[in-house]
């Protein structure tokens, strides 16, 4: 039988209202029983500066350094901001990657759910993270693709998703990841 995983959720939005926000919390709710999903917050991260790297770096750093080495998994949920990265991610990307040789990301496997109102769900986001994602070593989920397109039109005023053809695409996914970490944590340790 395959065990449990934690698996952080990285929500690339800062905002009170996100839509991004909403998808993380029904992915969540989708999810098998067997992943624990805890979200990991960003936007209180100082902006990555090498100088600040030495002995004392900022205490936001550390605590999320250590937040993001105890899991086993990472998931991305995330806007496009002028089809890129928000920043407020990519300072996440950084900060967890450095000290140089220890970074926080190596060999977790992860996957990417990029959501907009606009038609292409995110796509310019969704494909650069996928490009720091290499560099990084984080063996990130091909398929299913998850770009979520129109997504100011599925959730009701209370959050809750109310498309059920995207009900289905996104417990799918989360199916796939749940057997994408294993096979990849399998592959991992094997090498290790
Ligand atoms: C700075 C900024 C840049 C944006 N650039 C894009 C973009 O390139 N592509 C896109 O589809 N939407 C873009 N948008 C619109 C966002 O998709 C929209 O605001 C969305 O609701 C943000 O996600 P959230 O609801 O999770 O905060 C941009 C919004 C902001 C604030």
């Amino acid at each position: 039988m395959d065990s449990e995983r934690d698996v952080a959720v990285f929500v690339g939005s800062l905002r009170r209202d996100s839509l991004n926000l909403k998808l993380a919390k029904t992915l969540a709710e989708l999810a098998s029983p067997r992943l624990k999903l805890g979200f990991v917050k960003i936007g209180q991260l100082p902006l990555y500066n090498q100088d600040d790297d030495g002995e004392m770096p900022p205490e936001a750093w550390t605590t999320f350094r250590q937040q993001v080495s105890r899991v086993d998994a990472v998931l991305f949920v995330t806007p496009e901001y002028n089809r890129s990265v928000p920043a407020a991610l990519k300072n996440a990307l950084d900060v967890g990657s450095r000290p140089y040789g220890k970074s926080v990301w190596n060999g977790k496997p992860g996957a990417i759910v990029s959501a907009s109102p606009g038609a292409i769900g995110g796509f310019g986001a969704n494909h650069h993270l996928r490009q720091s994602l290499v560099f990084l070593n984080v063996p990130a989920m091909q398929q299913p693709e998850a770009y979520v397109g129109g997504a100011d039109k599925l959730f009701d005023t209370e959050g809750k998703l109310v498309n059920e053809a995207t009900r289905k695409f996104l417990q799918n996914f989360m199916q796939t990841f749940a057997s994408w970490i294993e096979t990849n944590s399998k592959v991992l340790a094997s090498a290790a």
